[in-house]
């Protein structure tokens, strides 16, 4: 990808999405009729090195967001940027640029082929994007891998089915790191795992920051979570980003009444739950 100004690595430029109308029933976002716009105009910026959190309760239209970020969905307008170059869907991106974003999903038991070793499944990667793809020893440089996202080179043999939610997470963090990404976006990465564990692969992500160089657009519906990793947040609702700024001043002085209520809510749930983050060993 062209070098460009030390600018941001994304940018999402007014994006607007909208999907036929599900079910028969009025929405009042619809933009024509029969159509519902889910995401009305975000605009957001993730710099090399930074991690942006993306936050707003279920159906504000994050994974969307993400979707169209990595190329899998068609925005109806606006545009995303790779290092300041506008991109397109999946299949018109460059392989640099397909390479350069990759996703991570919330639920890794069905992300991953729940039959498919580790080993295949790292495998498979290197084959879509041969020129990522080690030159020499492939098992030493699988094991790399797996010794980066924390896994013992043991479990190259295992398959998806047989490993706990949190191994899985870290596979699938493997997957997306095998391709030498610039940009992981982390959509609900964390939310299907238990505390304990939501706090050790969050703890990984942000030294897989540090130690490669990547940046991360980390999408939650818990403020909580995205409270422990993010540099900046956006905070969506409807459709629209309603506040966004760096984390301590969003988290400690939010502007929006909808912020408000998320940070309420997460500390409600951090009073509920004192000590949650301890230091439970991942099954
Ligand atoms: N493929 C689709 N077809 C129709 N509606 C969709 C589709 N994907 C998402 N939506 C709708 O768009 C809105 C935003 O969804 P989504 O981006 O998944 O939100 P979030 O990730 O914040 O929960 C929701 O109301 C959802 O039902
Ligand atoms: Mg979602």
């Amino acid at each position: 990808m062209a070098e460009g100004p030390a600018g941001d690595l994304l940018e999402v430029r007014d994006l607007r999405v909208s999907f036929g109308r599900r079910g028969g029933w009025f929405r009042s976002r619809s933009a024509r009729s029969g159509e519902f716009v889910a995401v009305d105009g975000v605009s957001l910026t993730v710099a090399p090195d930074e991690i942006v959190g993306l936050v707003g309760e279920s159906g504000s239209g994050k994974t969307t967001v993400a979707r169209a970020v990595v190329g899998l969905i068609r925005p109806g307008s606006g545009s995303i940027l790779l290092d300041g170059v506008p991109v397109g869907p999946v299949g018109r991106r460059t392989t640099a640029q397909q390479r350069a974003a990759q996703m991570v999903f919330q639920d890794p038991r069905s992300s991953l082929s729940p039959r498919m070793t580790v080993a295949a499944i790292i495998d498979e990667a290197w084959r879509t994007h041969p020129d990522s793809a080690p030159d020499g020893d492939r098992t030493a440089a699988l094991h790399r891998l797996l010794d980066d996202v924390g896994l013992d080179a043991s479990v190259a043999g295992q398959r998806a089915e047989e490993m706990s939610g949190g191994q899985c997470q870290r596979v699938s963090i493997a997957r997306a790191l095998a391709v030498r990404p610039r940009l992981l976006v982390c959509d609900e990465a964390v939310s299907a795992l238990d505390v304990s564990v939501q706090a050790q692969i969050l703890r990984l992500l942000v030294d897989l920051r540090e130690r490669h160089h990547l940046a991360m657009l980390f999408i939650s519906h818990d403020l909580g979570v995205v409270h422990q990793i993010a540099d900046r947040i956006a905070v969506m609702r409807r459709g629209v980003v309603v506040e966004e700024g760096r984390a301590t001043d969003v988290l400690g002085s939010p502007r929006h009444e909808y912020t408000r209520a998320l940070l309420d809510a997460a500390l409600e749930l951090s009073a509920a739950n004192p000590g949650g983050a301890g230091g439970t060993e991942e099954g």
